[in-house]
């Protein structure tokens, strides 16, 4: 198969949803169309478990076991697609965020019941910036849930979403009868559990032909016949344009731990869903079909076995072919490095590989040689954007416990820093370190692992801040002058970038409205 087919086989996407919308029992579902599992339950994703937020050994224990189920890759119709898993607890929103900088597209799971929910709120505002086609999987239809077109509302209304509907289901919870494919005019009887045969699938053009109402009786086919009418008055039809520049949603609705409807999904997926898409560069725009490789560091992930302090960094290939034992560059370290075991995820088993295309994910062995952000290329500087720090929300002075063991915790924290656990400011004045985090389970994750990973003691000091701004101002003067009053709120971050740490939402409103010229922003970037 030529590069340019290689290309446009390739279909990488990510799940996004608030916890236990079923998100992980869609991924294991697919995998199951794909051939890249046998067996249900066989998928232990990223997610933390409800009963484990206060347990973060469990949460180790988890993060170990997602390593394998990170990027699960299959081929289905003629597809190679990679999932890219994403925790949906909102402590590793950040993880998440940066997980979407390596994906073409995602399908964004809701319950029927619950309808739109924080996280999903959160991480559709992130793929709404980046412009990154969405699909609507409505899930729990078993259920008794939300009105279909109300939740079609709410998904316009709350996420500003346009939506499509796709397939519509006949009834929900104890009346749930089916789905209609709207697109293949395709009627799907429900049974649970995926037992469905061949009679369940009607081909039906005409609505109004009578086998509708012998199959689901009269009441669900007038009620679907009314749905259908209502839909064709007042939804556009799909518009794969609009789709492929985030302008459009198809929504379908089914029961992912029924496998009822998953595939119907699946089938347009792997239709409209975009192939490797270009990259933005601060230099130019990297398209995918470019002789010559490029990649990015979207995550790293170390190993949680203390007695061996490797990492695996997250490589997504943005261009070119990325082929085992040759010399790339390290962009920001200037320098030739090589990879004699580059591995590949397909579902929980993990293969050396010889070359990846665009779109591809592979994992690299490091040991400590990466951040999240850097770029390999053959030469070229080239550096990723997309891959901005978000302001924190929880913060805390982190202390040293052991002065014996100050080497040890710099560099502790130097590399958990780096992995994207948390961020570290350095104020100004003072000179110490505040970390930043999403949720207060990291703080656990910190203090553990510096002490099994690299012997260090820390200790924590509570910190009421109530946002981390970057700074901006082109108007060398003005930013003097707020450099000069403000100095006891201002901190470096890693890269050594100006942060205005704001106690308050007030004090940040005062502050703006006294130095216009600066700007403060959300993310680093
Ligand atoms: P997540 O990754 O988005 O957090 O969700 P996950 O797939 O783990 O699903 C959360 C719960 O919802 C699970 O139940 C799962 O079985 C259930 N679920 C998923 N899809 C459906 C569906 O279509 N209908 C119904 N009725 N339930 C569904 P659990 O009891 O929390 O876990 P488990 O013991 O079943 O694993």
């Amino acid at each position: 198969m030529g590069f340019l087919e290689e290309i446009e086989k390739r279909r990488t996407f990510g799940i996004v949803s608030h916890p236990d919308a079923g998100k992980t029992t869609l991924t294991e579902k697919l995998l199951l169309f794909g051939g890249a599992i046998q067996i249900a339950g066989a998928v232990k994703s990223n997610k933390i478990k409800r009963h484990a937020t206060s347990d973060f050994m469990e949460i180790e224990k988890q993060r170990g076991i997602s390593v394998a189920t990170s990027v699960m890759a299959f081929e289905y119709g003629g597809k190679k697609i990679n999932i890219l898993d994403t925790p949906g607890h909102k402590d590793f929103a950040e993880d998440t965020y940066r997980t979407l900088t390596a994906v073409d597209s995602v399908i964004v799971v809701i319950d029927v019941a619950k309808g739109v929910e924080e996280q999903t709120l959160n991480l559709v505002k992130v793929c709404k910036m980046r412009k990154t086609p969405m699909i609507v999987f409505i899930n729990k239809m078993d259920r008794e849930g939300k009105d279909g077109f109300d939740l079609l509302d709410e998904i316009e209304t709350k996420l500003g979403l346009k939506v499509c509907p796709l397939s519509w289901p006949v009834g929900m919870g104890q009346r749930f009868k089916g789905v209609y494919n709207i697109f293949e005019k395709k009627l799907n009887l429900f049974s649970p559990h995926g037992k469905q045969s061949e009679e369940d699938l009607l081909s039906i053009d005409d609505l109004s032909e009578s086998i509708l109402d012998e199959r689901v009786g009269d009441d669900a086919a007038k009620e679907l016949r009314d749905d259908i009418h209502m839909i064709t008055e007042v939804y556009p039809e799909l518009d794969t344009e609009a789709y492929l520049n985030g302008g459009q949603s198809p929504v379908f609705f089914g029961s992912a731990v029924n496998n009822f409807g998953v595939k119907e999904m699946l089938d347009c997926f792997v239709q409209i869903a975009p192939s490797p898409l270009p990259r933005e560069t601060e230099e130019r725009i990297v398209q995918p079909n470019e002789k010559k490789f490029s990649g990015f560091i979207f995550k790293i992930h170390a190993n949680i076995d203390p007695k061996h302090r490797d990492r695996i960094a997250f490589l997504r290939v943005c261009s070119g072919i990325f082929e085992r034992n040759t010399n790339y560059r390290h962009a920001r370290l200037e320098r030739k490095m090589k990879f004699s075991n580059p591995t590949s995820f397909m579902a929980a088993r993990k293969e050396v590989i010889d070359a990846a295309y665009p779109g591809d994910i592979v994992g690299l062995y490091d040991s400590s040689n990466f951040k999240i952000g850097d770029s390999m290329t053959e030469g070229e500087e080239l550096n990723f954007k997309g891959m901005p720090a978000f302001s924190p929300e929880q913060f805390r002075y982190i202390n040293n416990a052991d002065p014996m063991k100050s080497k040890q915790l710099a560099k502790g924290i130097h590399q958990l820093m780096e992995e994207g656990v948390a961020q570290l400011f350095i104020t100004e004045l003072s000179g110490r370190k505040i970390i930043g985090t999403v949720g207060a389970l990291q703080f656990e994750v910190i203090q553990y692992r510096l002490k099994h990973e690299y012997g260090a003691s820390c200790s924590y000091e509570p910190l009421r801040l109530h946002k981390a701004c970057w700074v901006h101002c082109d108007d060398r003067a003005e930013l003097k002058k707020f450099e000069e009053r403000r100095r006891k709120d201002l901190a470096k971050d890693k890269d050594g970038k100006l942060v205005y740490l704001a106690e308050s939402a007030w004090g940040l409103q005062t502050v703006q409205e006294n130095h216009p010229a600066v700007e403060f922003r959300n993310t680093s970037e």
